[in-house]
């Protein structure tokens, strides 16, 4: 519209079955990240999350509460809406399942895969598990010491279904997406996650069965509703309901083909099998990219329900504050991989990155600044070498994080972001203004300079990370909301602009029991 670049990213549209933890928020938290990030850096964004809430896990979960599905699915949805108050989250919209305008586009979908010739009619024999809502194949099943048949990436449970079905030509597909996945190298990330879908499809694929007759919680397959469409063709939609589907005139139609589909490592086959199979089938292009994510355990082990050991993001965010909740879920492992949530890291981390090199850095610098420097951005004399390294290495972390960003690698943006922290504070010790300020004041007014300039820097880019913590930064340095986005990043401080009084932003986390004592 505005002529500005595109970015469309999306999380996975979570289950109603169940509140939100701290697994949940995480995709989420990616998403919102490179959103921000994406914002800053001039590009016309879109930030898409909701609530998938058909299908028979749902309607188990709804009649487990005495509830109807839907106003059990309102109930729980709102949970997951209200997760992104709590995490700080800039979604552009929330979608969910129940909403007319996916099922319009679900039934346009399912109308353009039979017009391909990719839908007929079957019956549908073999495993299913109502956990996943996914159908397997019989060698993918495993019979446990306990005689259940178990399958999948976390080996849910499956039961025998046997029912009348359209399936979608699956089988007809596999070279075309070996092809695809050849020519885009970069459609799946992290690599493993790559090689594991390509050794599945070059594996065969089957015909996949894409409704059911068994129960009635979901979208009516067109001109035959005794169906329900396969709960997971509706659920993948919503990426192109958003966008205006079926309607390409609409101006969110601009955002498809979406930039990253952020998903868990556990729903992967959905978004690099089915997914662009369905979208090539229907003509529409495939996203760009699916970035699967790892899991969290918590104190080393896996979270579930009957452990009662899920981290509640109100509760964590209550004691931790937001924005250190935010930079340890980023930093304290690489994006992809699996993670632990140990509360003694988290503590380590808040204190360590955030309340000693960071807040301590601004801090000193802001309080040298008020106390010494009359409270105004202090005047920039002749800079030296070590002046000029500082002052580069900040600069070039706009495309270094930049880059990273594009990667998904927020634990090195982080980690090249505090890199430039840790030499600013070894810049204060070295200059020791303290100490200039008897000899030579003109030259501890050039270091402050240098100084307060870098901590400007690393805070832009430090925004998407932790908003509200930047926000205030930027504040104490007086940078104006207009010259907080990467187009004025290379807009230095102007000597002479008054600053408020600083105030410390990161405090230490003393564990209450040793407050108190
Ligand atoms: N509804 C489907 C997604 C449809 S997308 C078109 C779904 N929902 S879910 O609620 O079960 O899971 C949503 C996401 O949360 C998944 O990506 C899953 O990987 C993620 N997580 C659930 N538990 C998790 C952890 N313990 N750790 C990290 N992510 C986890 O799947």
């Amino acid at each position: 519209m505005s002529g500005r670049k595109t970015f469309y990213t999306t999380t996975p549209i979570y289950y109603v079955n169940d509140v939100p933890h701290i697994g949940h928020a995480y995709a989420t938290l990616a998403c919102d990240v490179m959103a921000r990030f994406k914002r800053l850096d001039g590009f016309d964004v879109h930030f898409l999350t909701g609530t998938d809430e058909h299908g028979q896990k749902v309607e188990k979960a709804a009649a487990a509460a005495g509830m109807s599905p839907q106003s059990f699915t309102d109930k729980v949805s709102q949970s997951f809406r209200d997760l992104l108050g709590v995490m700080n989250y800039s979604p552009d919209n929330f979608i969910r399942t129940t909403e007319k305008r996916h099922y319009a586009s679900c039934q346009a979908l399912w109308e353009k895969l039979v017009a391909s010739g990719d839908i007929y009619l079957g019956k549908y024999a073999g495993w299913y598990s109502v956990r996943d809502e996914a159908f397997y194949a019989e060698d993918e099943t495993t019979v446990g010491p306990d005689g259940k048949r178990r399958a999948g990436p976390v080996n849910n449970e499956v039961e025998w279904v046997e029912e009348p079905s359209y399936f979608f030509k699956l089988s007809a597909w596999g070279d075309r997406l070996l092809e695809f996945y050849e020519k885009n190298p970069r459609f799946i990330a992290p690599e493993s996650r790559r090689n594991e879908i390509i050794s599945f499809v070059k594996g065969g694929l089957q015909d996949l069965s894409v409704s059911r007759t068994s129960f009635s919680w979901g979208v009516p397959v067109p001109g035959d509703p005794k169906h329900i469409m396969y709960v997971w063709l509706d659920a993948l939609t919503n990426y192109i309901t958003e966008c205006g589907y079926p309607d390409e005139s609409n101006p969110l139609w601009r955002f498809w083909p979406a930039d990253v589909h952020v998903v868990g490592k556990d729903i992967i086959r959905f978004h690099c099998v089915y997914w662009p199979a369905f979208l090539m089938s229907a003509g529409l292009a495939p996203p760009k990219r699916v970035f699967a994510s790892g899991w969290w355990t918590t104190e080393g082990q896996k979270i579930s329900k009957s452990l009662g050991n899920a981290i509640d993001p109100v509760a964590v965010t209550k004691e931790f504050g937001v924005d250190p909740v935010r930079y340890f879920l980023l930093r304290e492992v690489p994006f992809g991989n699996d993670g632990d949530f140990q509360r003694r890291a988290l503590i380590g981390r808040l204190n360590a990155d955030l309340a000693n090199a960071y807040g301590n850095l601004c801090q000193r610098v802001l309080s040298i600044v008020a106390k010494n420097c009359g409270s105004v951005v202090p005047p920039k004399g002749v800079l030296t070498d070590d002046d000029n390294a500082l002052l580069g290495r900040a600069q070039g972390l706009l495309a270094a994080v930049r880059a990273e960003i594009d990667e998904q690698a927020f634990h090195r943006a982080l980690t090249a972001i505090w890199e430039v922290i840790a030499d600013a504070n070894r810049y204060v010790d070295a200059q020791a203004p303290w100490a200039l300020a008897k000899t030579d004041p003109a030259r501890r007014d050039t270091v402050m300079w240098v100084l307060a300039e870098t901590i400007r820097r690393v805070t832009l880019l430090v925004q998407p990370f932790m908003p509200e913590s930047a926000s205030k930064i930027l504040e104490q340095l007086a940078v104006p909301q207009e010259a907080r986005t990467y187009a004025a990043f290379d807009q230095e401080l102007a000597p002479g602009t008054a600053l408020p009084k600083p105030q410390g932003v990161f405090p230490r986390y003393v564990e209450p029991a040793k407050a108190a004592s």
